[in-house]
Protein backbone atom coordinates (compact mmCIF):
# COMPACT_ATOMS: atom_id res chain seq x y z
CA UNK A 1 0.00 0.00 0.00
CA UNK A 2 2.69 2.45 0.69
CA UNK A 3 4.76 1.75 -2.38
CA UNK A 4 1.35 3.69 -4.10
CA UNK A 5 2.52 6.61 -3.16
CA UNK A 6 4.68 8.31 -5.33
CA UNK A 7 8.18 7.61 -4.42
CA UNK A 8 10.70 10.33 -2.61
CA UNK A 9 14.15 9.85 -3.16
CA UNK A 10 16.74 12.04 -1.09
CA UNK A 11 20.46 11.76 -0.33
CA UNK A 12 22.73 13.51 2.13
CA UNK A 13 26.51 13.23 2.29
CA UNK A 14 28.27 12.43 5.60
CA UNK A 15 30.96 14.85 5.97
CA UNK A 16 30.70 17.72 7.84
CA UNK A 17 28.28 18.39 10.87
CA UNK A 18 24.01 18.32 10.01
CA UNK A 19 23.69 21.92 10.85
CA UNK A 20 20.28 24.19 11.88
CA UNK A 21 20.36 24.64 8.89
CA UNK A 22 19.91 21.28 7.13
CA UNK A 23 17.14 20.70 9.77
CA UNK A 24 15.15 24.14 9.03
CA UNK A 25 15.76 23.78 4.91
CA UNK A 26 15.32 19.86 4.69
CA UNK A 27 14.76 17.63 7.23
CA UNK A 28 12.06 19.56 8.97
CA UNK A 29 10.20 19.63 5.57
CA UNK A 30 10.74 15.97 5.02
CA UNK A 31 9.17 15.27 8.45
CA UNK A 32 6.04 17.21 7.27
CA UNK A 33 5.57 15.13 3.91
CA UNK A 34 6.62 11.88 5.40
CA UNK A 35 2.94 10.82 4.93
CA UNK A 36 2.38 12.08 1.71
CA UNK A 37 5.38 10.28 0.00
CA UNK A 38 6.67 6.92 0.06
CA UNK A 39 10.20 8.44 1.26
CA UNK A 40 13.13 6.92 0.68
CA UNK A 41 16.70 8.26 2.35
CA UNK A 42 20.04 7.28 1.91
CA UNK A 43 23.75 8.09 3.30
CA UNK A 44 25.52 8.89 0.02
CA UNK A 45 28.40 7.55 1.42
CA UNK A 46 29.81 6.26 -2.03
CA UNK A 47 29.64 9.80 -3.56
CA UNK A 48 31.38 10.98 -0.33
CA UNK A 49 34.99 9.21 -1.40
CA UNK A 50 34.76 11.43 -4.47
CA UNK A 51 37.50 13.32 -1.44
CA UNK A 52 39.61 11.31 0.34
CA UNK A 53 38.08 10.78 4.07
CA UNK A 54 39.96 9.24 7.07
CA UNK A 55 38.51 5.97 7.11
CA UNK A 56 37.90 5.64 11.47
CA UNK A 57 36.42 8.36 10.79
CA UNK A 58 34.17 8.24 8.54
CA UNK A 59 32.69 5.23 9.34
CA UNK A 60 31.83 6.80 12.61
CA UNK A 61 30.46 9.92 11.24
CA UNK A 62 28.37 7.55 8.85
CA UNK A 63 26.85 6.18 11.81
CA UNK A 64 26.80 9.55 13.62
CA UNK A 65 24.08 10.66 10.77
CA UNK A 66 22.56 7.87 10.46
CA UNK A 67 21.31 8.52 14.18
CA UNK A 68 21.03 11.85 13.81
CA UNK A 69 18.20 11.37 11.10
CA UNK A 70 16.61 9.09 12.92
CA UNK A 71 16.85 11.17 16.03
CA UNK A 72 15.15 14.14 13.79
CA UNK A 73 11.59 12.07 13.46
CA UNK A 74 12.42 10.02 10.42
CA UNK A 75 10.61 6.83 10.85
CA UNK A 76 12.45 3.81 9.45
CA UNK A 77 9.25 2.33 9.35
CA UNK A 78 7.55 4.38 7.38
CA UNK A 79 10.57 5.31 4.96
CA UNK A 80 13.44 3.76 3.96
CA UNK A 81 16.60 4.88 5.74
CA UNK A 82 20.08 2.88 4.29
CA UNK A 83 23.29 3.16 3.24
CA UNK A 84 24.24 3.80 0.11
CA UNK A 85 27.05 1.45 -0.08
CA UNK A 86 24.85 -1.39 1.30
CA UNK A 87 22.81 -1.36 -2.06
CA UNK A 88 25.27 -2.91 -4.52
CA UNK A 89 22.04 -2.33 -7.06
CA UNK A 90 23.88 1.44 -7.15
CA UNK A 91 26.74 0.96 -8.67
CA UNK A 92 26.33 -1.36 -10.91
CA UNK A 93 23.21 0.95 -12.82
CA UNK A 94 25.96 3.48 -12.88
CA UNK A 95 28.21 2.00 -14.79
CA UNK A 96 25.28 0.96 -16.80
CA UNK A 97 24.17 4.56 -17.30
CA UNK A 98 27.90 5.86 -17.53
CA UNK A 99 27.61 4.67 -21.17
CA UNK A 100 24.77 6.47 -21.61
CA UNK A 101 26.01 9.89 -20.34
CA UNK A 102 28.35 11.84 -22.32
CA UNK A 103 32.37 13.16 -21.01
CA UNK A 104 30.32 16.25 -22.83
CA UNK A 105 28.22 16.77 -20.62
CA UNK A 106 29.56 15.90 -17.09
CA UNK A 107 32.33 18.25 -17.71
CA UNK A 108 29.29 21.41 -18.20
CA UNK A 109 28.79 20.57 -14.94
CA UNK A 110 29.03 23.58 -12.35
CA UNK A 111 30.30 21.46 -9.31
CA UNK A 112 32.24 19.66 -11.27
CA UNK A 113 34.22 22.70 -12.62
CA UNK A 114 34.17 23.88 -8.97
CA UNK A 115 35.90 20.97 -7.20
CA UNK A 116 38.36 20.28 -9.60
CA UNK A 117 39.62 23.29 -9.03
CA UNK A 118 39.37 22.66 -5.46
CA UNK A 119 41.15 18.67 -5.89
CA UNK A 120 43.42 19.78 -8.48
CA UNK A 121 45.99 16.98 -6.93
CA UNK A 122 42.58 14.39 -6.86
CA UNK A 123 40.99 14.84 -9.78
CA UNK A 124 39.73 11.69 -9.60
CA UNK A 125 37.48 9.93 -12.28
CA UNK A 126 34.84 10.02 -9.43
CA UNK A 127 34.21 13.70 -9.48
CA UNK A 128 33.15 13.15 -13.02
CA UNK A 129 31.27 10.24 -12.74
CA UNK A 130 29.68 11.87 -9.39
CA UNK A 131 25.93 12.71 -11.42
CA UNK A 132 25.76 9.98 -12.68
CA UNK A 133 25.85 7.68 -9.49
CA UNK A 134 22.87 9.95 -8.15
CA UNK A 135 21.04 9.64 -11.10
CA UNK A 136 21.26 6.10 -10.65
CA UNK A 137 19.99 6.80 -7.17
CA UNK A 138 17.58 8.22 -8.41
CA UNK A 139 16.27 6.19 -10.89
CA UNK A 140 17.17 3.36 -9.42
CA UNK A 141 13.67 3.67 -7.29
CA UNK A 142 11.79 4.62 -10.05
CA UNK A 143 11.46 8.22 -7.85
CA UNK A 144 9.46 11.13 -8.77
CA UNK A 145 10.41 13.83 -6.06
CA UNK A 146 13.73 14.81 -5.14
CA UNK A 147 14.03 17.32 -2.88
CA UNK A 148 17.80 19.03 -3.09
CA UNK A 149 18.92 21.93 -2.68
CA UNK A 150 19.10 24.69 -5.42
CA UNK A 151 23.45 23.79 -5.56
CA UNK A 152 21.90 20.16 -7.06
CA UNK A 153 19.05 21.35 -9.40
CA UNK A 154 21.88 20.92 -12.36
CA UNK A 155 22.66 17.30 -11.30
CA UNK A 156 18.76 16.52 -11.19
CA UNK A 157 18.25 17.70 -14.28
CA UNK A 158 21.01 15.61 -15.83
CA UNK A 159 19.09 12.97 -14.44
CA UNK A 160 16.15 13.77 -16.44
CA UNK A 161 18.30 13.44 -19.49
CA UNK A 162 19.86 10.29 -18.92
CA UNK A 163 16.54 8.79 -17.73
CA UNK A 164 14.86 10.24 -20.90
CA UNK A 165 17.58 9.14 -23.17
CA UNK A 166 17.60 5.65 -21.99
CA UNK A 167 13.43 5.32 -22.60
CA UNK A 168 13.83 6.78 -25.89
CA UNK A 169 15.82 3.86 -27.14
CA UNK A 170 14.41 1.26 -25.19
CA UNK A 171 10.82 2.14 -23.88
CA UNK A 172 9.49 3.46 -20.40
CA UNK A 173 12.01 2.19 -18.08
CA UNK A 174 12.47 5.03 -15.71
CA UNK A 175 10.14 7.25 -14.25
CA UNK A 176 11.45 10.86 -14.88
CA UNK A 177 12.27 12.33 -11.31
CA UNK A 178 10.92 16.25 -10.90
CA UNK A 179 13.09 18.52 -8.57
CA UNK A 180 11.64 19.65 -5.56
CA UNK A 181 12.94 22.77 -3.93
CA UNK A 182 12.25 24.04 -0.33
CA UNK A 183 10.22 26.97 0.20
CA UNK A 184 12.96 30.10 -0.69
CA UNK A 185 12.59 31.47 3.13
CA UNK A 186 13.94 28.62 4.84
CA UNK A 187 17.41 29.06 3.53
CA UNK A 188 19.65 29.75 6.52
CA UNK A 189 23.23 31.52 6.87
CA UNK A 190 26.16 31.52 8.59
CA UNK A 191 25.94 32.72 12.12
CA UNK A 192 29.21 34.85 11.25
CA UNK A 193 28.52 35.80 7.84
CA UNK A 194 24.82 36.52 7.39
CA UNK A 195 25.81 36.68 3.65
CA UNK A 196 27.08 32.98 3.12
CA UNK A 197 25.00 29.74 2.94
CA UNK A 198 25.55 28.21 6.96
CA UNK A 199 27.14 25.29 5.90
CA UNK A 200 28.28 22.14 7.33
CA UNK A 201 31.56 22.10 6.43
CA UNK A 202 32.53 25.65 7.76
CA UNK A 203 35.80 25.80 9.36
CA UNK A 204 35.09 28.28 11.39
CA UNK A 205 32.80 26.46 14.68
CA UNK A 206 31.10 29.41 15.62
CA UNK A 207 29.79 30.09 12.19
CA UNK A 208 27.07 26.66 12.00
CA UNK A 209 25.09 25.35 14.72
CA UNK A 210 25.00 21.06 14.88
CA UNK A 211 21.75 19.79 15.75
CA UNK A 212 23.15 17.60 18.32
CA UNK A 213 25.19 20.63 20.05
CA UNK A 214 25.32 21.17 23.59
CA UNK A 215 22.78 23.93 25.48
CA UNK A 216 25.84 25.73 26.86
CA UNK A 217 27.36 25.59 23.48
CA UNK A 218 24.09 27.11 21.43
CA UNK A 219 24.05 29.65 23.52
CA UNK A 220 27.18 30.96 23.30
CA UNK A 221 27.69 30.77 19.29
CA UNK A 222 23.89 33.11 19.30
CA UNK A 223 25.54 35.17 21.57
CA UNK A 224 28.48 35.65 19.31
CA UNK A 225 26.21 36.36 16.31
CA UNK A 226 26.92 38.73 13.99
CA UNK A 227 24.19 41.15 13.83
CA UNK A 228 24.49 45.01 12.88
CA UNK A 229 25.01 48.59 14.88
CA UNK A 230 21.22 49.49 15.20
CA UNK A 231 18.93 48.17 17.79
CA UNK A 232 15.66 47.21 16.27
CA UNK A 233 14.36 44.07 15.51
CA UNK A 234 13.12 44.03 11.71
CA UNK A 235 13.03 41.49 8.94
CA UNK A 236 14.87 43.82 6.30
CA UNK A 237 17.42 42.88 3.17
CA UNK A 238 20.06 45.46 5.39
CA UNK A 239 19.65 43.44 8.43
CA UNK A 240 20.97 39.65 7.03
CA UNK A 241 22.20 38.96 10.56
CA UNK A 242 18.61 39.65 12.51
CA UNK A 243 17.00 38.67 9.87
CA UNK A 244 18.78 34.94 9.50
CA UNK A 245 17.87 34.64 13.69
CA UNK A 246 14.29 35.85 13.08
CA UNK A 247 13.77 32.99 10.36
CA UNK A 248 15.25 30.92 12.36
CA UNK A 249 13.23 31.64 16.05
CA UNK A 250 10.34 31.55 13.65
CA UNK A 251 11.18 27.84 12.30
CA UNK A 252 11.53 26.55 16.03
CA UNK A 253 8.41 28.25 17.40
CA UNK A 254 6.11 28.31 14.18
CA UNK A 255 5.55 31.41 14.80
CA UNK A 256 5.20 34.23 11.87
CA UNK A 257 7.85 36.77 11.09
CA UNK A 258 5.34 39.25 11.51
CA UNK A 259 4.11 38.12 15.12
CA UNK A 260 8.44 38.01 16.28
CA UNK A 261 8.90 41.44 14.72
CA UNK A 262 6.16 42.54 16.46
CA UNK A 263 6.99 40.64 19.93
CA UNK A 264 10.99 41.80 19.93
CA UNK A 265 11.41 44.94 17.78
CA UNK A 266 12.39 47.05 21.56
CA UNK A 267 13.50 43.91 22.91
CA UNK A 268 17.09 44.67 22.56
CA UNK A 269 19.53 42.19 20.38
CA UNK A 270 20.41 41.11 23.81
CA UNK A 271 17.33 39.71 24.66
CA UNK A 272 16.29 38.61 21.62
CA UNK A 273 19.70 36.27 20.73
CA UNK A 274 19.27 34.85 24.54
CA UNK A 275 15.52 33.75 23.18
CA UNK A 276 16.62 32.29 19.76
CA UNK A 277 19.46 30.27 21.69
CA UNK A 278 16.50 28.87 23.85
CA UNK A 279 14.01 28.46 21.02
CA UNK A 280 17.00 26.55 19.35
CA UNK A 281 17.74 24.59 22.38
CA UNK A 282 13.78 23.47 23.86
CA UNK A 283 13.43 21.93 19.56
CA UNK A 284 16.64 20.18 19.32
CA UNK A 285 16.41 18.86 23.02
CA UNK A 286 14.49 15.37 22.24
CA UNK A 287 16.59 15.52 19.13
CA UNK A 288 20.00 15.36 20.86
CA UNK A 289 18.23 12.96 23.83
CA UNK A 290 16.91 10.20 21.11
CA UNK A 291 20.53 10.41 19.03
CA UNK A 292 22.32 9.96 22.45
CA UNK A 293 20.28 6.80 23.54
CA UNK A 294 20.76 5.77 19.66
CA UNK A 295 24.02 5.76 19.82
CA UNK A 296 24.92 3.46 22.86
CA UNK A 297 23.15 1.14 20.93
CA UNK A 298 25.12 0.71 18.13
CA UNK A 299 23.24 -3.24 17.48
CA UNK A 300 19.73 -1.61 17.14
CA UNK A 301 21.05 1.13 14.65
CA UNK A 302 22.99 -1.56 12.55
CA UNK A 303 20.11 -3.74 12.55
CA UNK A 304 17.52 -0.57 11.27
CA UNK A 305 20.10 -0.20 8.79
CA UNK A 306 20.25 -3.39 7.53
CA UNK A 307 16.81 -3.89 7.49
CA UNK A 308 16.67 -0.23 5.40
CA UNK A 309 19.27 -1.60 2.82
CA UNK A 310 17.40 -5.44 2.11
CA UNK A 311 13.99 -3.14 1.37
CA UNK A 312 15.72 -0.61 -0.68
CA UNK A 313 17.49 -3.12 -2.52
CA UNK A 314 14.68 -5.64 -3.28
CA UNK A 315 12.90 -2.53 -4.73
CA UNK A 316 16.71 -1.28 -6.75
CA UNK A 317 16.60 -5.30 -7.76
CA UNK A 318 13.80 -4.66 -10.03
CA UNK A 319 14.62 -1.84 -12.20
CA UNK A 320 18.29 -3.31 -12.74
CA UNK A 321 16.75 -6.36 -13.97
CA UNK A 322 14.47 -4.73 -16.30
CA UNK A 323 17.68 -2.31 -17.38
CA UNK A 324 19.64 -5.73 -18.04
CA UNK A 325 16.73 -6.96 -19.91
CA UNK A 326 16.25 -4.21 -22.20
CA UNK A 327 19.52 -3.75 -23.30
CA UNK A 328 20.60 -7.43 -24.14
CA UNK A 329 22.45 -8.65 -20.99
CA UNK A 330 21.77 -12.40 -20.89
CA UNK A 331 19.64 -13.27 -17.48
CA UNK A 332 21.60 -15.03 -14.78
CA UNK A 333 21.11 -18.61 -14.75
CA UNK A 334 19.48 -19.83 -11.54
CA UNK A 335 21.14 -22.71 -10.27
CA UNK A 336 19.54 -25.54 -8.30
N1 LIG B 1 24.63 15.17 -4.47
C1 LIG B 1 23.72 15.43 -3.38
C2 LIG B 1 24.27 16.58 -2.51
O1 LIG B 1 25.45 16.78 -2.47
C3 LIG B 1 23.51 14.22 -2.53
C4 LIG B 1 22.82 13.14 -3.28
C5 LIG B 1 23.37 11.96 -3.72
C6 LIG B 1 21.45 13.11 -3.64
N2 LIG B 1 22.43 11.22 -4.33
C7 LIG B 1 21.25 11.89 -4.30
C8 LIG B 1 20.40 14.03 -3.46
C9 LIG B 1 19.99 11.56 -4.82
C10 LIG B 1 19.16 13.68 -3.97
C11 LIG B 1 18.96 12.46 -4.64
O2 LIG B 1 23.50 17.23 -1.85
Amino acid sequence: NMEKKPVLYSGIQPTGILTIGNFIGAINNWLKIQEDYFSIYSIVDLHAITVRQDPIEYRSRALSFYAQYIACGLDPEKSILYFQSHVHQHAELTWILNCYSYLGELRRMTQYKEKSKKNADNLNVGLLDYPVLMAADILLYQASVVPVGIDQKQHLELARDIADRFNNIYGQTFTIPEVYLGKQGNKIFSLQDPFAKMSKSDPNPDAAVSIIESPDSIARKFKRAVTDSESVVEYREDKPGISNLLVILSSMTDKSIDTLVNEYHDAGYKKFKEDVAEAVIEKLRPVREDYERLMKDKAYLLNIAGQGASRAAALAERTLAKVKKKIGLIERPSLN
